[in-house]
């Protein structure tokens, strides 16, 4: 196992080499470390859940005409080619075509103990010090404002809000970060959430201030 292992961080390192900040190989490391991390705690299988933490963003839709397919089928092929076992490959394929934040909204998908650790490990690294990080990297890259005290965070999440593509990156926040911390599936990914979560709003408290000139 760690011999494929090994070869899958060369190939998702390589595959990753030219990605954006916000899913570069750095994010795949720290879903990887986060994930074995809740494992630990949690005993899913750990072959499944180190492939599908390592490949899950292998191919995003948003960087592929929002083919969805793509990321799934390359790892798959991928996982084929280094002679993973079959049942553990459809795992892995089952997992990256249900983890992503939008078909989260739909509940018919796919789950397992693996998927919810893989998700959870994904999720941490949106909150936090790094989620923060990651907010603002994306929105300078969309080339958004911090803040406009006059454009209300939304309060509610809805799609309409998730998709508007001029808010400022504050209203990132109210769309997306704070409500991960209540969509965590492990008891040790809320545990590990509750503290990140925490740190957000003191972070949110202290802007605002700052934002006064205090
Ligand atoms: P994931 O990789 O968790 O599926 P996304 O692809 O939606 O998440 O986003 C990647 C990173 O960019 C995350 O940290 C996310 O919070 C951030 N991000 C996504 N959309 C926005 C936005 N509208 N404003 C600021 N940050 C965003
Ligand atoms: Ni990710």
């Amino acid at each position: 196992m760690k011999n494929s292992i090994n070869k899958t961080i060369d190939f998702v390192k390589k595959t990753l080499e030219h990605a954006e900040a916000g899913h570069d190989w750095f994010h795949i490391e720290r879903v990887y470390k986060s994930a074995v991390n809740i494992n630990a705690k949690e005993n899913g299988d750990e072959e499944v859940v180190i492939f599908a933490a390592l490949l899950h963003d292998i191919a995003d839709p948003k960087f592929n005409n929002g083919d969805e397919e793509i990321g799934p089928i390359m790892a798959e092929n991928f996982l084929k080619s280094i002679n993973v076992e079959e049942n553990v490959i459809a795992h892995v394929k089952l997992i990256i075509q249900n983890m992503s934040f939008k078909n989260s909204f739909d509940d018919a998908g796919f789950t397992s103990k693996e998927m919810q650790i893989v998700q959870d490990a994904d999720r941490l690294d949106a909150i936090g010090a790094i989620g923060i990080a990651r907010a603002f990297t994306y929105g300078g890259f969309k080339n958004r404002v911090l803040y406009d005290p006059e454009i209300k965070p939304e309060q509610h999440l809805n799609k309409e809000s998730y998709k508007n593509t001029t808010a400022p990156t504050i209203n990132h926040f109210y769309e997306k970060l704070l409500l991960l911390k209540d969509m965590m599936n492990t008891k040790t990914g809320k545990i590990i959430a509750t503290e990140r979560h925490n740190f957000m709003l003191q972070y949110l408290d202290h802007f605002y201030k700052e934002w006064e000139g205090n």
